[in-house]
């Protein structure tokens, strides 16, 4: 298949990748992250979620977050709603879209909301009647898509049961998850090619996380698959509290590396996505985790260092 022209990169490194923070990040902090991500170029920003801030403390900010939130004319800011209060509590702060999430496997269900499979989709149907009702676009995202951290192996038929019951909420993206990592490039195309018989492709996206090192190869997988819309995590920041040793997001300067490489756009300016980057990361006190992003960022200081002799 031919590769697409335009890809849409959703950056989802205020909210996924700094819910696992163990440290308090300070919402001047995020709300300095979403700003400098806004002007690196990023027009789809996933900026925290509505959760019991007793389940994930970091995200107790989320209010304050989207109160300070810059708005840009052409700019999707996104949050996370798992239920109705969640989704009353985001209305007041005027999000874009609301991003349900629901999962493939049953016991990742239950750890991350609490609920089975069946009982999250009866608590999104409100949700997304509400969003649709105000007008607001409505995204989901299928955990444990290609494999669980307590059940292990999830099978393909359980995630296209899951993404039909979340089409039929009215989803108009979803987001094939691979929440631990675990996929290989062979999986990917198996997996969304069995999703698209349910659910059109141009409304699914990939969501990688890098836990085994195969994040940037399956998103090339997906790209070869006809997938145009991937989720990702500037510095590569992130995992989820609730899959224990999952690592972040694919790096947001990774992909974008990829993606002009292969001279596909994106809108994005990726000098200023390593900047930030390489800011967010000395700010959190720890190197980043792109390897485009460290290695632009070595050239960079190597150029501009004056010569000594
Ligand atoms: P629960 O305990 O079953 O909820 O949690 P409940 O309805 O029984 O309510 C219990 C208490 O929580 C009550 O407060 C509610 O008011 C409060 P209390 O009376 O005890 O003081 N509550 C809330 N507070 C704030 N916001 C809310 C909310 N709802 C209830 N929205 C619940 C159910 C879903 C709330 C809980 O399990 C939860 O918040 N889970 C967090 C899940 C989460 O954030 N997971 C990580 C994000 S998903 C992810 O990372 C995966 C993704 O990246 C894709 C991938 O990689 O796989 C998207
Ligand atoms: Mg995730």
């Amino acid at each position: 298949m031919e590769l697409p022209s335009k890809v849409h990169v959703t950056e989802v490194g205020p909210r996924d990748g700094l819910q696992n923070e163990k440290q308090p990040v300070p919402a001047d902090l995020k709300v300095e992250l979403c700003e400098r991500l806004l002007a690196a170029g990023v027009r789809q920003l996933e900026a925290t979620s509505f959760v019991s801030p007793k389940w994930v403390p970091q995200m107790a900010d989320a209010a304050e977050v989207m109160a300070r939130m810059p708005r840009r004319a052409g700019t999707t800011i996104s949050v996370l709603v798992p239920n109705m209060k969640g989704f009353e509590a985001a209305l007041a702060s005027r999000p874009d879209e609301v991003v349900i999430f629901g999962a493939a496997s049953e016991t990742f269900s239950m750890r991350s909301i609490n609920c089975s499979v069946a009982e999250s989709i009866e608590r999104f149907r409100p949700v997304a009647q509400a969003a649709k009702a105000h007008g607001l676009r409505l995204r989901a995202a299928v955990s444990t898509a290609f494999g669980c951290p307590y059940q292990g192996e999830v099978p393909v038929a359980a995630v296209v049961d899951v993404a039909a019951r979340l089409r039929d909420l009215g989803c108009d993206e979803i987001g094939i998850a691979d929440t631990i990592g675990v996929a290989t490039p062979n999986r990917v195309p198996a997996v969304f090619e069995a999703v698209a018989r349910e659910v059109p492709l141009e409304r699914l996206s990939g969501h990688f996380h890098d836990t085994y090192g195969q994040a940037i190869a399956n998103v090339m997988a997906s790209l070869q698959s006809g997938v145009f819309r991937f989720d990702s995590s500037i510095a590569g920041l992130g995992g989820c509290p609730y899959a224990p040793g999952a690592t972040g997001n694919v790096a947001t300067e990774d992909v974008v590396y990829l993606l002009h490489g292969l001279g596909i756009e994106t809108g994005l300016d990726l000098g200023r996505l390593v900047e930030t980057g390489q800011w967010i990361s000395a700010q959190l006190g720890r190197p980043s985790v792109s390897r485009a992003g460290n290695a632009l960022a070595a050239r960079r200081r190597i150029e501009t260092t004056p010569e000594t002799n």
